[in-house]
């Protein structure tokens, strides 16, 4: 699958690449797509839409529509590295998969041992296929909670909710809860009724409940896809949120994108960093 993001200035003879890919890559289908923001994804070839998949990695199925009418891929390949930290680091630890799109972390975190995986997304449809993704590697340990992320993390980290809740028959009420391990996998910018996620100006109104909910020893996964962004300003603010709000951060080391996702330069716009408490 081919995500362009600007108009191709050379014509491609398409059949030719569909004919390399299957010699090199040994792949039957070659889908080739264009993203614009704001405007619909463009289909460049085939002329036929394709039949969705079932993909392979690590051992786990996930289902994806090559070309849908969304922005994303249903996978986010980049992020491999997240999953297979996940895959490794998930035994018998109870994980908090904030933003979990279509649930692959939470999946690649039951397969690394989690015993209990909550998902949390306001999109209805990609919670239907991480359904359908746990389903297909017959996880038990998932619970999917439809909603924004910030009042379910208030209430899990034993904050009150703000007055203005009250206006939204709709909130869902969680009691406290503990995690040993959050992922957080925020888009740079959404808008939502409780606030606004600004991974560049305000991680901290994520990080910092997350904080308040970590067990003793817990680790968060905290990801930072803004190209603007340094690796280093990230790591300053997430340092600085840790020590206002009295949890230090014993240790933090990056994950980079695999061989297969390289960056132009060695820093590439996916920052995940990987921060451990005492
Ligand atoms: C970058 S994707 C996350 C990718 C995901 N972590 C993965 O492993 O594939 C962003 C997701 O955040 C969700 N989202 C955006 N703003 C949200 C909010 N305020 N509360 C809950 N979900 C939100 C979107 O619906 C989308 O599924």
């Amino acid at each position: 699958m081919l995500q362009l993001f600007r108009p191709l200035v050379l014509g491609l003879d398409w059949p030719e690449l569909e004919r390399w890919c299957a010699e090199h890559l040994k792949t039957n289908q070659l889908v080739v797509w264009q993203r614009r923001p704001g405007q619909p994804p463009q289909m460049l070839y085939p002329d036929q839409v394709p039949e969705p998949v079932w993909v392979q990695e690590m051992g786990q199925k996930f289902r994806v529509d090559a070309y849908h009418r969304g922005q994303d891929p249903q996978l986010f390949l980049d992020w491999r590295c997240g999953r297979r930290y996940l895959r490794h680091h998930c035994q018998g630890a109870r994980v908090l998969n904030l933003f979990s799109y279509t649930c692959a972390s939470g999946i690649a975190a039951e397969a690394g041992g989690a015993v209990q995986v909550v998902n949390v997304d306001f999109s209805r449809s990609a919670l239907d296929r991480g359904l359908l993704n746990a389903e297909a590697n017959e996880c038990r340990r998932q619970e999917f909670v439809c909603d924004e992320v910030f009042p379910v993390i208030w209430q899990m980290a034993g904050r009150k909710l703000p007055a203005r809740a009250h206006k939204r028959p709709t909130t869902r009420r969680f009691s406290k809860r503990v995690f040993d391990l959050v992922v957080l996998d925020p888009p740079a910018l959404a808008k939502g009724f409780f606030g606004a996620v600004d991974v560049k100006n305000d991680y901290q109104s994520l990080f910092k409940p997350c904080l308040q909910l970590l067990a003793p020893r817990g680790r968060i996964v905290a990801c930072n896809n803004l190209a603007q962004v340094s690796e280093g300003e990230f790591r300053g603010q997430l340092e600085r949120c840790a020590v206002k709000a009295g949890r230090p951060m014993e240790r933090i080391r990056r994950l980079f994108p695999e061989q297969d996702f390289p960056a132009l330069d060695a820093d590439p716009p996916l920052k995940v960093l990987v921060c451990e408490f005492a």
